[in-house]
């Protein structure tokens, strides 16, 4: 058998995203060993392109935990987002409506890296490029992961716990005998096509644009970075997408008077992201708990993705730490509890911000003159537009 002696530690996690990263150093700060186990290499988690909006509460944690400096000066902070439909942009001011809360337009590969970086100065455990990752022993007291690291044998880490941090196509969710979960799940019959370009981005804050052809959305990276995107079909094929069409649909869906003019730029990355609302209960099973994109998938319309997986870890974090300290399990049993409301409403409202701006296949009129409707009462009512504020610069961590 070509096993070596077993690696021990205290918690075991799958997966070096955001979730599995953050829980190791959240851990760390406790007193509390990791190991964390990933099937890419350390260079593709830190250029994976990905969502970039964190919720004011994001932000501060970050910051609590030592990880905000290059957050807060390379970061841009924004009090507001813009809605556009029918051509004409409507301001929400978070200021004025979500008590001076704010977010945070920093991409989520660099706080990836910034938490490798973390993890790897103060002699964190990373295994990078693993393959043949399992989890076993889910319901006993001393679980374990197995996997194979780049160059070597196959071993063993025995653990207290094991933390799926491995997304939406990992292993953990699966590894949970069949029947101890409950899947709810939407598909939506449209994708993102994105793009990331050296373009000084067109507006100040981001913009949501509701259009006769299809949502589109600019957002950024920085001043000299934009990154938008369109409604497209679910099967849509990139090749059909030159950088030419891009540019002249975003600027037909983003128009905003007749001397508006969309910013163009090279194209630095462009890709297509399919679009799915989806939650399983519970979120631990066992000795197992689920984190993150493995227990909860959310349309990107919201910006929730990367909020929702931190605030899980930080819930995971402070019931681990309980144990450890004083031996207590309520945090622990209540973990999927305590995770599943916040995620619930995160899951509304992200649904809520996609059917009001998208098109659906075999809408009728009388659709898209309700989603201008609702749109326009946000726009102009007060109670409307604080739902929105207070949902996208994040409710309350707990
Ligand atoms: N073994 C080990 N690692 C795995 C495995 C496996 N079998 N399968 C997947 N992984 C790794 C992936 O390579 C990835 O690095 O798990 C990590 C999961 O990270 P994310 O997908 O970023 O998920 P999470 O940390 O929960 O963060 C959620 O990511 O997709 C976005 O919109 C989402 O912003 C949200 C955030
Ligand atoms: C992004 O910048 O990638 C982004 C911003 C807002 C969203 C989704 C994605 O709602």
């Amino acid at each position: 058998m070509a096993q070596q002696a077993a690696l021990r530690t205290q918690i075991g996690i799958i997966g070096a995203g955001p979730a599995g990263l953050l829980l190791s150093h959240l851990l760390h700060l406790a007193g509390i060993a990791s190991i964390i186990v990933e099937t890419q290499t350390r260079q593709h988690v830190e250029a994976r392109i990905r969502a970039g909006v964190m919720e004011q509460g994001t932000a501060d944690l970050l910051r609590e935990a030592g990880l905000g400096q290059r957050m807060d000066r390379e970061g841009l902070v924004h009090h507001g987002i813009e809605l556009r439909f029918c051509g004409q942009g409507h301001r929400i001011d978070f200021a004025d409506l979500a008590n001076g809360q704010g977010v945070m337009v920093y991409g989520q590969h660099e706080v990836v890296k910034d938490l490798i970086a973390a993890r790897l100065a103060a002699g964190g455990e990373i295994v990078f490029a693993a393959s043949k990752v399992s989890v076993e022993g889910l319901d006993s007291d001393r679980p374990s992961i197995r996997f194979t690291p780049p160059e070597g044998r196959a071993q063993e880490i025995a653990c207290d716990f094991i933390a799926g941090c491995d997304g939406f196509h990992g292993i953990c969710r699966l590894a949970i005998s069949n029947g101890a979960l409950t899947a709810f799940e939407r598909v939506y019959p449209f994708a993102w096509l994105g793009i990331l370009a050296e373009a000084t981005p067109s507006a100040e804050e981001l913009v949501y644009a509701h259009h006769a052809r299809g949502f589109a959305l600019l957002s950024m990276r920085s001043p000299a970075i934009s990154r938008l995107y369109l409604q497209c079909a679910p099967t849509e094929d990139i090749a059909q997408w030159p950088d030419e069409r891009i540019w002249d649909e975003l600027q037909l869906r983003l128009v905003a008077g007749p001397g508006w003019h969309l910013t163009q730029g090279r194209v630095l990355q462009k890709g297509i992201t399919p679009m799915r609302s989806f939650v399983v209960e519970p979120m631990q099973v066992g000795r197992l708990f689920l984190a993150g994109d493995s227990a909860h998938i959310v349309p990107p319309t919201g910006a929730k993705g990367m909020n929702l997986a931190i605030a899980d870890v930080v819930m995971l974090a402070r019931a681990l730490e309980a144990f450890y300290k004083s031996r207590r399990t309520d945090l622990l049993e209540a973990y999927s509890a305590t995770c599943l409301k916040r995620v619930w409403k995160a899951q509304r409202f992200s649904w809520w911000m996609t059917q009001i701006f998208h098109r659906f296949p075999g809408e009728v009129p009388f659709d898209q003159r309700r989603q201008i409707a609702e749109l326009d009462y946000v726009a102009t009512s007060t109670a409307a537009a604080t739902a929105l504020a207070e949902n996208y610069t994040g409710l309350p961590m707990l």
